[in-house]
């Protein structure tokens, strides 16, 4: 596909081309079932969908020692429009190369600087907190996805000895973190949210953490509009816990945005439920549910794909087809009203038997 025919769609045009990598364990079983959803959605809303799918996986990685193939990056990059990704991790590769070659490797090649974790309660038997109604928890995380700790600058001295040293950099730059805090007001800005709150640990990293406060406070300005507050990262664990209904939007950096969002997830559902966006905005973005291989359970066909399936609203959301989106979104709220769900989630239905469901009832929607 040329780079005008991605910028036709972007701007609502009629094609999208999708690039699908299921992966290893439930992420072959649950990947399927929102494609399913998609094409659904997709043929009802007259829209047209290309699909492709890739088997990046550990099978590949052992059988021809390949995790993310040369020229695969500029591929993706070039050719689709979006990523829809199922989880990788195999007992079989216990260094988990292939998944830190296929996953880091497109979060850091692609730039998908945006970590969008949605935390949203669809029904309220599901959170473990008392009393709380869907309207109290309902926030999106944005975790800086390209930098903080995760850029794998350290060493060690004197490995394996009694005085031992390892060290691991915390790497922030002015760029990386005015886009993230931008992105988040950017976010509230659009989406009519009247709150954001940027949560660092500014009191003890005293030189990363201070930038963060330094380009917090001076974005903020540009959103008069909008309620921005800061809370250290503890004191957002505490709150959002006691109290998740006083947030909209939550910015923070890469490890404690790991952290908080799985927190969230939490309040929400559960793993089984929790999906997540890797985004540059306006460029091949890479969406994913937050489990991973789920080996315990893979090939019994009994896990749950909503997770995959709201990740794949995420998707549509992306492209700009919101209609198609919050029809997807719909669904997965129908099945948990009517519960049709997998055994996780209380019901008795297989992996497949769910993702029929989804995708026949999507199937009824009239754009
Ligand atoms: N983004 C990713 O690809 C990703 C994310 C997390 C973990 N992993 C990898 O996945 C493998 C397993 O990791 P883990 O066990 O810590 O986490 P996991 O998310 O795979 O599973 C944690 C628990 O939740 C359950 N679970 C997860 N998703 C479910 C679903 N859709 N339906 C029903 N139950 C579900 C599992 O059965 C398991 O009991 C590891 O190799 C890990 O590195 C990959």
């Amino acid at each position: 596909m040329a780079k005008t025919d991605k910028k036709l769609l972007r701007d609502g045009g009629p094609a999208a081309r999708i690039a699908v990598i299921p992966g290893d364990g439930i992420g072959r079983e649950v990947t399927p079932e929102a494609v399913k959803v998609l094409r659904s959605v997709a043929s009802a809303g007259e829209r047209q969908i290309e699909l492709v799918e890739f088997d990046w996986s550990a099978d590949k990685y052992l059988r021809e020692g390949i995790s993310l193939p040369p020229g695969a990056v500029e591929m993706l990059r070039d050719e689709f429009d979006a990523i829809l990704f199922g989880a990788l991790g195999d007992p079989r590769v216990p260094s988990n190369q292939h998944a830190a070659d296929i996953l880091l490797g497109l979060r850091f090649k692609l730039d998908l600087y945006v970590n969008a974790r949605p935390v949203e309660l669809l029904h309220e038997r599901l959170t473990p907190l008392r009393d709380r109604k869907e309207r109290d928890i309902r926030l999106i995380v944005f975790r800086e996805n390209t930098e903080g700790l995760y850029v794998g600058v350290g060493g060690f001295f004197k490995k394996g000895m009694p005085e031992e040293i390892a060290l691991q950099e915390d790497v922030n730059s002015r760029k990386g973190v005015e886009r993230i805090i931008r992105h988040a007001f950017d976010y509230a800005r659009r989406h009519g949210l009247k709150r954001v709150c940027m949560s660092d640990k500014s009191n003890a990293m005293t030189f990363a953490h201070d930038l963060w406060q330094r380009v917090f406070k001076e974005v903020r300005q540009e959103y008069p509009q909008i309620d921005s507050r800061h809370l250290y990262i503890d004191t957002l664990a505490m709150e959002i816990v006691r109290d998740p209904s006083q947030f909209d939007v939550i910015v923070t950096c890469n490890l404690f945005g790991d952290i908080i969002s799985d927190l969230g997830a939490q309040l929400a559902g559960g793993l089984g439920l929790a999906p997540s966006g890797n985004i540059h905005p306006g460029r091949t973005s890479l969406f994913e549910p937050v489990h991973g291989s789920a080996p315990n359970i893979a090939g019994k066909g009994i896990a749950n794909p909503l997770g995959s399936v709201l990740t794949s609203a995420m998707l549509l959301d992306f492209l700009g087809w919101t209609r198609e989106a919050a029809a997807v979104h719909d669904s997965v709220k129908a099945a948990l009203f009517n519960n049709y769900l997998t055994s996780d989630l209380g019901g008795d239905k297989s992996t497949v038997a769910v993702g029929d469901w989804l995708a026949e009832r999507v199937a009824r929607f009239n754009p």
